[in-house]
């Protein structure tokens, strides 16, 4: 090949070369070590020496030229693929967002917000007691002296005593006397929380579990009241048309005391193996406030009078959900959280 036809070939090449790919294919195959131009030096051999020196030169300049005209068109493609690579990252609003499992709420929240929601539509108020607790709340107050069996540590109350003297509250009826004492009737509270008791483990038994108190005070309150607010809770709660029945109970801290039945969601009442074939199941415990309590919360009993219940959270949301086995809740299984 000639330097003329060389020339001719390359100002055609280069005229044609339209991204940086084809820049980089041009470079090689013409400034490239290996490349045209520099065959062209080696044909020199061939040549007189004059004519070597004058040919040298020309060919050199000529590579110059070309190299800069190369350059020039590297740094427009550069610019070019910056642009549209900016163009590219821009904030599209458009776009779906990214999808990423972020877990939801436990069941024993979801019930427990259930309940909440129901209660506050009656016009309830949900507070928090204490976990920690002393003897005075937990026991005392309540109408549970001292060597009473509820206050038992192993065999009937299985209360968790602490090294301090206090304890982690057995039930939720600690704070009925915390809030009567601060509280100015009309009192309507339900006092959701965590209980504590040193069960043996087994699938009904856990050594905490959620509890919800109820806590109604004023002047006419009456066993009509109770059984309405728990009528309308548990029609609410199960979505579904249960009868509720009272069955005389006992409760230091109440007077009378019930056990509240409702019929057998299983079998609507006409008996099944759920419900011992009587077609009732246990839901809670109840009664009214005891006057020693109402006194022992600050409150003259008799000006005022009072209903209170309280019941598991986690045995509610066994029954709505059919859950077998109360060890589900804290066992961490995902296969079992994700039905939720
Ligand atoms: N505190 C009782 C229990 O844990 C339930 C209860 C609450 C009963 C309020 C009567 C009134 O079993």
């Amino acid at each position: 090949m000639d330097f003329s036809e060389l020339k001719d070939s390359i100002q055609k090449d280069l005229s044609q070369i339209k991204n940086s790919d084809e820049l980089k294919n041009f470079s090689i195959t013409y400034l490239g070590k290996k490349g045209k131009i520099r065959t062209l030096f080696s044909e020199l051999k061939n040549v007189s020496l004059e004519e070597r020196k004058k040919l040298g030169q020309e060919i050199n300049e000529f590579a110059k030229t070309v190299q800069n005209e190369a350059d020039k068109l590297e740094q427009i493609f550069k610019e070019r693929e910056y642009k549209l690579k900016e163009a590219q990252n821009k904030i599209n609003l458009d776009l779906p967002g990214e999808k990423i499992e972020t877990g939801h709420l436990h069941p024993l929240t979801i019930t427990r917000r259930e309940i909440e929601d129901i209660f506050e539509r009656m016009g309830f108020e949900v507070v928090e007691g204490l976990e920690i607790e002393d003897e005075w709340h937990n026991f005392d107050s309540l109408n549970i002296p001292e060597g009473h069996p509820a206050r038992d540590a192993l065999s009937l109350g299985k209360t968790l005593y602490l090294k301090n003297g206090g304890l982690l509250r057995s039930h939720t009826s600690a704070a009925q006397t915390r809030y009567m004492q601060t509280m100015k009737p009309p009192i309507r509270i339900v006092i959701p929380g965590r209980t504590y008791r040193s069960e043996k483990i087994d699938a009904s038994h856990e050594i905490n579990f959620y509890q919800i108190e109820g806590l109604m005070v004023a002047k006419n309150v009456s066993v009509a009241n109770l059984k309405a607010v728990m009528q309308v809770f548990l029609k609410k709660f199960f979505e579904k048309e249960t009868i509720i029945r009272l069955r005389p109970s006992y409760f230091p801290f109440t007077e009378p005391s019930f056990e509240i039945d409702m019929t057998c969601l299983i079998c609507n009442g006409k008996g099944c193996a759920a419900c011992k074939h009587s077609g009732w199941v246990e839901i809670l415990g109840s009664g009214m406030v005891h006057p020693n309590v109402i006194k022992n919360g600050g409150l003259d009993p008799q000006k005022y009078k009072g209903f209170a219940f309280g019941m598991s959270i986690d045995r509610l949301t066994m029954m709505k959900y059919k859950i077998d086995d109360i060890r589900w809740f804290h066992s961490g299984n995902l296969k079992f959280l994700k039905q939720f």
